[in-house]
């Protein structure tokens, strides 16, 4: 990192109807250095980036790059500007190709009119190959995972030979080679003299990556830290504004009540004999790489998509399930992965998005009334501790973790017997966990089973009653509590299976 200056935005000040999100912000970037901007969830983070990338405009403030103060009033501006970011949501044309959405309005033209397809698409491949991607220009995003998304997402920004590269929660999505991939990248960038800011929930991450960290909370900036001579606790100190004690809630009980059973289940693709079962009343943890049929397995439970062979009982009766309505009548909910292509609406206001489901099915021949639909969002709101200005709010205009809190909240909101999580805690701050965990907590000891899914090992180990590790579509594990550890749980996720 060199003491060259490359941007300093001072003192930015933005307001939204009924939310003043920054207040006074200031943030300083060297060449060559990775500065992490880290704070709670709704705290500005992503907010500060889109007036930097000419999304929003700001109240107060000024933004300088190379000394001169400048004007960012648009994406175009920002790219002049040698800035470049890559947003907390996707922004990818899901049904335009990988090619189209690279170039997207700088397509390489023929004869100064036409898209010069061939040429795009030979960069395309050039750009994708250099990045060892195994993805093809000509495919079309909505064909392509969610990781893989990601990756087009950062390959794109990194293909404008950026000055200035900002990522606002680039890994929240990717399996840990990816991860190790992007970081590479970045080093190399970093030796280049690019200047980075990164944004990410991952305490773990920042020691790895970052050279300085900037705190903001509440839209105010706190302070400026160099990564060496700090730690997590002075960093969460400083995010949350208070010591966290009790991270991991966990009153460990002695379930055998089987409320759910799972034999033999093949979905004729991934899946290979899959057979489990989990007690009322346990946190049950899933293990696995990115990719291992985790989330296959879980959709085949919850009546997504159909499996071809296998039996689920439920409290020892053999069950029926054809599709999530009737998942969903027998007492079970699932909070997917990606909760914005699959469980959001994000035009409608908070209200709506946390009692749909709940309104829809449950509360039958009870007259709902408005009072009653305001009383279950107040409820959820609060024990999520949901950052809004009101439950009218739109929830596209929420941070991301808040929005993922409403689409977990609506969840609770059906009340019920069998909860799958689907990496529950990703994007949520430091905070909110320790508040999803406690939730978590509660709903066991009143005799809910729950399914967790997650990528975090530390999380898995401490709050699992026993954790299934899968890999390539089997069960290859499945381990008591006791004698966890994070290579005992890698070795089984591991584990190469054949057919
Ligand atoms: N377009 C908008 N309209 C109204 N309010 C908004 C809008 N965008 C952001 N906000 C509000 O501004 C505050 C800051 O949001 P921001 O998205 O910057 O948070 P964040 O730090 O990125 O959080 P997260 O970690 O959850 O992504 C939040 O209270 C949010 O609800
Ligand atoms: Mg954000």
């Amino acid at each position: 990192m060199s003491e060259q200056i490359l941007l300093e935005m001072n003192h930015i000040r933005k307001e939204f109807p009924g939310v003043l999100a920054l207040k006074d912000v200031s943030l300083q970037l060297r060449a060559g250095e990775v500065h992490a901007l880290l704070g709670e969830n709704g705290a500005g983070k992503s907010t500060l980036i889109k007036i930097l990338g000419g999304i929003y405009a700001r109240d107060a403030g000024e933004i300088v790059i190379d000394g001169k103060v400048v004007h960012i009033d648009s994406v175009h501006d920002a790219q002049k500007y040698g800035i470049s970011v890559i947003h907390q949501e996707l922004v990818l044309v899901p049904h335009m190709t990988v090619a189209e959405n690279i170039y997207l309005g700088r397509e390489p033209l023929k004869s100064g009119r036409f898209v010069d397809f061939k040429k795009m698409h030979d960069d395309a491949k050039k750009l994708l190959d250099s990045f060892e991607l195994d993805i093809r220009p000509e495919e079309e995003i909505s064909e392509l995972t969610i990781a893989q998304q990601q990756m087009v997402e950062i390959i794109k920004a990194l293909s404008f030979n950026a000055k200035i590269l900002v990522m606002d929660e680039p890994t929240s999505s990717l399996s840990e080679k990816d991860v190790d991939f992007l970081f590479e990248n970045i080093r190399k960038l970093k030796k280049a003299q690019v200047g980075i800011i990164y944004i990410s929930h991952r305490m773990s991450e920042l020691k790895q990556i970052a050279d300085r960290i900037t705190v903001i909370r509440d839209g105010e900036y706190i302070g400026t830290k160099d990564t060496k001579t700090t730690d997590n606790d002075e960093l969460i100190a400083m995010m949350v504004g208070r010591q966290l004690t009790n991270y991991y809630t966990r009153t460990f009980g002695n379930p055998t009540e089987k409320v759910l059973e799972v034999k033999n289940l093949r979905d004729g693709k991934l899946l290979k004999d899959v057979s489990f079962h989990l007690f009322k009343g346990e946190i049950l943890g899933f293990a696995g790489l990115v990719g291992a049929g985790r989330s296959e397995l879980m959709k085949c439970i919850f009546g997504i998509d159909p499996f071809q062979s296998g039996e689920i009982l439920l409290n020892g009766n053999p069950a029926i399930i054809r599709n999530p309505d009737e998942a969903m009548k027998k007492g079970i909910a699932l909070v997917p992965e990606s909760r914005k292509l699959e469980a959001l609406f994000p035009d409608q206001t908070v209200k709506y998005n946390i009692t749909i489901k709940a309104l829809g099915e449950f509360i039958h021949g009870i007259h709902v009334n408005n009072a009653q639909e305001t009383k279950i969002t107040r409820e959820y709101v609060d024990k999520m501790a949901i950052k809004t200005p009101t439950y009218q709010q739109v929830v596209g205009n929420l941070s991301g973790g808040n929005q993922q809190k409403v689409v977990i909240g609506r969840w609770l909101a059906t009340k019920p017997k069998i909860l799958i999580l689907d990496e529950p805690t990703r994007g949520v701050d430091v905070g909110a966990k320790a508040e999803i965990y406690a939730i978590m907590n509660n709903l066991v000891k009143e005799g809910v089973a729950i399914i967790m899914i997650s990528s975090e090992l530390p999380e898995v180990i401490n709050m699992s009653d026993r954790v299934v590790v899968m890999s390539n579509g089997r069960i290859t594990a499945c381990l008591p509590r006791e004698g966890l550890t994070q290579e005992k749980i890698m070795h089984h996720a591991t584990q190469f299976v054949t057919t």
